[in-house]
């Protein structure tokens, strides 16, 4: 690694943030992730980003979603618990105060989950995972961006991030509109792209180059929300669990494309290959 604020996230920068699971241990050791999100038609999103959370590690994983996603969930993430948080659409956002989340998966924009998300925001100072729809409802209005935690992760794509900060004629321009608003807001932007940023509040930039373009389909971005999700609660810093989870994100994509192809690799292949990259880190 390098002290220069731009940089190259490599093998031996993820060696040096991993840590191997200790024989003593119990599922008290790593944390407790809940992945929120799920609506009508969107649960999908929120298996992905349980079962993601699942095989990354967390001690005890649950999904708050809405009623409509009970057996759905129960039947594809037997190891997870299910906490009711609406009917058809997400309208409580209440878990226990230990809980690490990650929040946007399926979630929708629906104004009652909108009016719950953002009056959950307002009683809440946790670092946390805010993705997809959570991020399309921050959009709204400016001011729903001071409501984001201190030290939280925004995993925007480029479409949800003009959303949220403006649009910019060159992506070098959106990377210092980027480091302008993780300072000023004080939280980590994942910027996802082909090769994805991490930003920190402190401007430093880290370029992620596993990955390919197979991860190019619907479901890939909410897996990485279970990984970050899953990192964080196991208290990995949040700085640790944005470059620690991008690369196992993309290397696991990159295991998957050899086996199945970037064409057919689905986001479920990549979630099955993240056993083998556990094994090349330990
Ligand atoms: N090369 C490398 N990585 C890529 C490439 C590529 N060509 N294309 C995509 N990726 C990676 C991105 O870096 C990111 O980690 O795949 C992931 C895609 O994430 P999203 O864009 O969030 O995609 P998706 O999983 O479809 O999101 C699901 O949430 O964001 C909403 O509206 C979106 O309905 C969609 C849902
Ligand atoms: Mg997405």
């Amino acid at each position: 690694t390098t002290d220069s604020e731009y940089s190259v996230i490599d093998d031996q920068q993820v060696g040096s943030i991993f840590i191997p699971r200790q024989e003593f241990s119990h599922k008290g050791s790593y944390g407790k992730a809940v992945i929120i999100g799920g609506s009508y038609g969107k649960i999908g999103a929120a298996v992905l980003a349980t079962q993601s959370a699942l095989k990354t590690g967390a001690g005890l994983t649950f999904t708050l979603a809405p009623e409509c996603g009970y057996e759905i969930l129960q039947i594809s993430c037997p190891e997870a618990m299910f906490i009711k948080g609406g009917e058809q659409v997400m309208t409580n956002f209440e878990f226990d105060k230990d809980f690490t989340c990650g929040i946007g998966p399926g979630l929708g924009t629906h104004s009652d989950t909108e009016k719950s998300f953002l009056s959950f925001l307002k009683n809440y100072s946790q670092p946390l995972i805010l993705d997809a729809d959570a991020l399309n409802i921050l959009s709204k209005d400016p001011k729903y961006l001071e409501l984001i935690p201190k030290k939280s992760i925004i995993t925007p794509h480029p479409k949800e991030f003009e959303r949220l900060f403006g649009s910019t004629d060159h992506s070098f321009k959106r990377l210092e509109l980027a480091r302008e608003k993780a300072k000023e807001l004080d939280i980590y932007i994942v910027l996802k792209d082909h090769h994805t940023q991490v930003i920190t509040p402190q401007g430093n930039v880290f370029y992620n180059i596993t990955g390919n373009a197979g991860l190019a389909k619907g479901g890939s971005g909410d897996i990485l929300t279970g990984i970050l999700t899953s990192l964080l609660a196991q208290r990995y810093s949040p700085e640790q669990a944005c470059i620690l989870g991008v690369w196992l994100h993309g290397r696991a994509a990159d295991i998957a494309s050899e086996k199945h192809s970037k064409e057919s690799m689905l986001p479920t292949d990549v979630i099955d290959e993240f056993g083998n990259v556990f094994e090349e880190l330990n």
